[in-house]
């Protein structure tokens, strides 16, 4: 059984990714999403950027320079599942039932919100003027981004706390509403990275776009150069004591650097490095470790059908855990066929049901197990172990009780839980989701009881 945590994260497409979005966000995540426990999600967050940027030219560019700049920093697409947001239909569809059940007072109260409506009231406008519902509802979309993939751990800057709470609480409003004790959504927590480099700018404020203060990434060799030459230092004359603690130049060469390296050149700097020769040895460290990175990003940047090619594995990658997860919620809100549900169908559920019967063994090891077997004697679930046989039959008691099943879709295969336990597993790895699902159904079918 995986035990992995699932951790997801979105990235905003507007803008193009600078060393500070680098060292603060992409090489984390790439490191993170190495550990073998991790299950990492990371997606463009396209549909959030239009939010904030209505320029088609500058949404497509981003995109591909995020796509690009995350696949050459070593994003290993084998291991996570990297997508597009507006890849996957079962994005907005879960906005909306979600939508339906956020309290729009709750919305009221986002930071992002609030503070356009504070602006509008400063200048005498009408406290909406200029506000969109995507801005308004741009929590509720990033809802739906994490609950859908049942996310744990949510990596986010302190501005997006807020977010990830909201996303607790619509989810949990959902589960209240049509869980029947059944908990859809898992509650994700926001995870904060604190060890992690803010990195100055050129003039020693936080880097940011909005000041103007980048160093550019990757989009070549000399405009990292002239950026770094731009760097604000004292005015000490070479041979003069630098003062490293105090020097924004020096942490950003600590935020690149090996111990040995580091202190290597705090030392020089005490001994009267000049500024200039001090800014060359900070673009040598930076070319040194980003360089094969840049030639990397500029070879996907001019094969652009070779990234469409990697987005749209992800995107299928995610879709298989989105879809049948989507069709289990909208089932429970009452978006059901007619068909499953209606007066013809209950014969054969009854006679499934009836048919459908367990059967319990021991093994070698003396623990109990069971299988449950449909009327033709396919199998359809296989418990996990259970210390005695008494907890075994408590668990195939619960599974015939009619409540609604907990079922986790894994891959091609499934799992029953009760009760925050995993219990049993699809005995069939499916050829794909459409059969999983299949025998999804098969097992909800055997495990309804008849009326009588
Ligand atoms: N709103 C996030 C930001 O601006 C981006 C984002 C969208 C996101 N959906 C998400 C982050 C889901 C984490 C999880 O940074």
């Amino acid at each position: 059984m995986t035990t992995r945590t699932r951790i997801l994260t979105g990235i905003t497409t507007t803008g193009t990714p600078h060393l500070g979005n680098y060292a603060g966000a992409i090489r984390p995540a790439i490191l993170a999403s190495q550990d073998a426990n991790a299950d990492s999600f990371y997606f463009l967050a396209d549909y959030h950027a239009l939010i904030k940027c209505d320029d088609p030219q500058r949404i497509q560019r981003s995109r591909m320079e995020i796509a690009a700049t995350w696949l050459a920093g070593g994003l290993d697409v084998n291991r996570v599942t990297f997508y597009r947001q507006s890849d996957i239909p079962e994005i907005p569809e879960l906005t909306w039932l979600l939508t339906c059940v956020a309290a729009k007072g709750l919305l009221n109260r986002a930071h992002a919100y609030k503070a356009s409506v504070d602006k509008n009231l400063e200048t005498g406008e009408d406290p909406d003027a200029g506000i969109t519902m995507g801005l308004y509802s741009y929590p509720v979309l990033m809802a739906a981004d994490i609950l859908m993939f049942n996310a744990h751990k949510v990596p986010v800057g302190r501005d997006q706390i807020q977010h990830v709470e909201m996303a607790r609480d619509i989810g949990q409003r959902f589960n209240h509403l049509f869980g029947n004790g059944k908990e859809f959504f898992t509650m994700p927590e926001a995870l904060i990275e604190e060890s992690v480099a803010t990195l100055p700018g050129l003039d020693g404020r936080k880097m940011s776009k909005s000041y103007d203060n980048t160093i550019p990434l990757f989009t070549s060799a000399k405009d990292m150069k002239d950026a770094i030459s731009r760097i604000v230092t004292d005015s000490r004359a070479p041979g003069e004591a630098k003062d490293p603690d105090n020097s924004h130049l020096f942490t950003l060469f600590q935020a690149f650097a090996t111990k040995a390296q580091e202190e290597e050149f705090r030392a020089e700097l005490l001994q009267g490095l000049g500024w200039g020769e001090a800014k060359s040895r900070l673009f040598q460290l930076l070319d040194g470790q980003l360089g094969e990175a840049r030639e990397r990003y500029h070879q996907l940047m001019s094969r652009p059908a070779d990234m469409e090619d990697l987005l749209l594995i992800g995107a299928k990658k995610a879709r298989a855990v989105a879809a049948p997860f989507l069709a289990e919620l909208r089932e429970a809100v009452g978006l059901r066929s007619f068909v499953n549900q209606a007066a013809a169908p209950v014969a054969a559920k009854k006679k499934a049901a009836k048919a459908a019967r367990f059967v319990s063994f021991r093994e070698d090891d003396g623990s109990f197990r069971f299988r449950l077997l449909s009327a033709d004697g396919e199998q359809l679930l296989l418990s996990r172990n259970f210390a005695d046989g008494k907890a075994a039959g408590a668990v195939t008691k619960q599974l015939q009780s009619g409540q609604t099943l907990d079922i986790r879709t894994e891959k091609y295969g499934f799992n029953v839980w009760l009760d925050g336990e995993c219990v049993a597993e699809s005995s069939a790895i499916y050829a794909d989701a459409a059969q999983r699902d299949a025998g999804i159904d098969t097992l909800r079918v055997a495990l309804t009881p008849t009326e009588d």
